[in-house]
């Protein structure tokens, strides 16, 4: 009897030696959670999954409708209010305790448990979930049952801003094109999405009030091959989207819990807009989009009242399109003075409105478009150059010349949002090899770059570092013509950029975070998403 009990003993002490061997997990999750421990064994999910979440809110309904599509394929899950025994349960709920966006995620063998401060967080946690599950659920039926490993997780974003931008001027992109980028930043737990909607290269937004910017100002004649080489295409080339379209990507990425700031660049980029209202530019006419790249000395003028008629009819419509945007993007970025040095209308204002140059006009105009926004319910945020010539009250700096902007910004007590071309223009080459790459505009910012960038300025006080919002790449595309070459240009580097804009996890071993790339590959392969592979470890011989 005895020795029959020190056998089955010795036999469990085996099989659990042998179910330790099999699961020593690695944490592969891109960004890497705050805190991520892997138990030694596993949930093995059935058939059949039950979903404990009633939750009739319209964000609850978000979250199931996106739950029910992701596993779609491979299962038809059920949302009820109590555990199903012996079957897969996956407990998800409100935690008022938890802060925005932070989520706790435990596997055992009782289930999953997702729980956050607010709906937002859940969609992240289920975007942390995702990764767990087989690559295979993302494009196919599963050919067997699978398990979860045991975890515990506990997670919060670095920044509460978290941004990427597509310039759809340069190029038009399509509704299906936009949604698609917007399925890489839910991804990648990027909450913010900056859309680019008018250039001197064309107007992409129809405006009612203004038909013919949809009618003129979306066309240029051609286009110049590569990088202002003097040599033109000879094709016509344009596109809008109309305010179904828009509506369409709003709600895409608001059902991803994804907000859109929509861009409208004042004074300056606004050719395309001058080529169908010439009357609101300092010398009348005439006007073309532009068919090449640059920037342009015709500019709205700002001594005119007309201008300022146009711009809030623009905003009137923008405001309806995009209601659940906290801010409107007024560009300021860029805008040579020249025409307002020599217009008597932009030389009038000045006068009487007792500026002393054309940056204050600058500042004035701004200023005048911000009072009207924010009579909107709206706030504004303007590139870096908006501080020249004095801040408008309430306006948030982007930060994209370099790190100063920002630091300034907050120096004045405003928000800024950190996106310099050193480590954060997407359309820069990601290789040295550039004879082996897409033509780019130029220089080199590879992932290694980006995961060793601190984007939080150290000559700012504590106090002062409570203006930074947080990190937005930027993807402008004067040589970007299709979604391939789109995911090409931010994958995998948006995934580093997730690392620095969602982990607080110290980034000192990039060879660590390189392992946990090559898993988010697998899951890009999936997907069909034609990434750079430049940070792919294969086999050695
Ligand atoms: C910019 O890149 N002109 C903001
Ligand atoms: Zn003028």
């Amino acid at each position: 009897m005895k020795k029959s009990l020190f056998i089955f003993f010795i036999l469990l002490i085996f099989i659990s030696c042998k179910d330790k061997k099999n699961y020593e997990f690695t944490n592969e999750i891109v960004p890497t959670p705050a805190f991520v421990e892997f138990g030694k064994n596993v949930l093995n999910v059935s058939d059949e999954i039950y979903i404990i979440f009633e939750d009739s809110s319209e964000d609850g309904k978000k979250i199931t409708d996106y739950l029910t599509n992701f596993l779609s394929k491979n299962f038809s899950p059920k949302f009820i209010n109590e555990a199903q025994d012996k079957k897969t349960n996956i407990f998800i709920s409100i935690d008022e305790e938890l802060p925005a966006e932070t989520y706790s995620l435990d596997i055992d063998n009782n289930g999953v448990y997702l729980k956050s401060g607010d709906h937002r967080g859940l969609f992240w946690g289920i975007q942390t979930l995702r990764q767990l599950f087989p690559v295979e659920i993302e494009k196919s039926k599963l050919s067997e049952n699978f398990v979860l490993p045991h975890v515990k997780i506990f997670d919060k974003p670095q920044f509460r801003y978290r941004g990427m931008h597509l310039d759809v001027c340069r190029h038009f992109f399509s509704v299906e094109d936009v949604k698609s980028y917007i399925d890489l930043l839910v991804m990648h737990k990027f909450n913010t999405f900056h859309f680019h909607l008018t250039d001197d290269q064309g107007w992409r937004v129809d405006i009612k009030a203004l038909p013919k910017l949809a009618e003129i100002a979306s066309q240029r004649k051609e286009t110049v091959i590569k990088k202002n080489t003097g040599i033109y295409d000879g094709i016509p080339y344009g596109g809008y989207f109309t305010h179904d379209e828009i509506r369409d990507i709003v709600k895409y990425a608001e059902d991803r819990f994804i907000t859109v700031i929509p861009e409208i660049e004042m004074p300056g980029h606004a050719l395309a807009a001058l080529s169908a209202y010439p009357e609101i530019g300092c010398v009348g006419g005439s006007y073309d989009a532009a068919t090449s790249w640059g920037v342009f000395d015709d500019i709205f003028c700002a001594g005119n009242e007309e201008t300022f008629h146009f711009l809030e009819k623009v905003i009137d419509e923008i405001c309806e399109l995009f209601p659940n945007s906290p801010y409107i993007h007024v560009g300021g970025d860029e805008a040579p003075k020249v025409r307002w040095e020599k217009c008597p209308k932009c030389q009038k204002r000045i006068k009487d409105e007792g500026l002393s140059n054309e940056h204050e006009l600058q500042s004035y105009f701004v200023q005048r478009m911000e009072k009207y926004i924010n009579s909107k319910g709206k706030r504004i945020i303007g590139w870096d150059e908006i501080l020249e010539g004095g801040l408008a009250p309430n306006a948030t700096v982007m930060s994209w010349r370099g790190e100063e902007g920002g630091i300034d910004a907050a120096r004045q007590g405003h928000d800024f949002i950190m996106n310099p071309t050193s480590h954060c223009y997407f359309d820069y080459y990601q290789s040295e090899d550039i004879d082996n790459e897409p033509f780019a505009i130029c220089c080199l910012i590879d992932c290694e770059k980006i995961y060793y960038w601190d984007p939080v300025p150290n000559t700012l006080s504590k106090d002062e570092r409570k203006h930074m919002l947080g990190v937005q790449a930027n993807l402008w595309t004067e040589y970007i013509l299709d979604r391939a070459h789109i995911q090409y240009m931010v994958l995998p580097r948006m995934a580093v950029l997730s690392e620095v804009a969602w982990s607080k996890a110290p980034r000192d071993d990039y060879s660590e975070f390189q392992n946990r790339l090559q898993s988010l590959f697998k899951r890009y392969d999936a997907l069909g998403y034609n990434y750079a592979k430049h940070e792919l470890i294969t086999e050695k011989n």
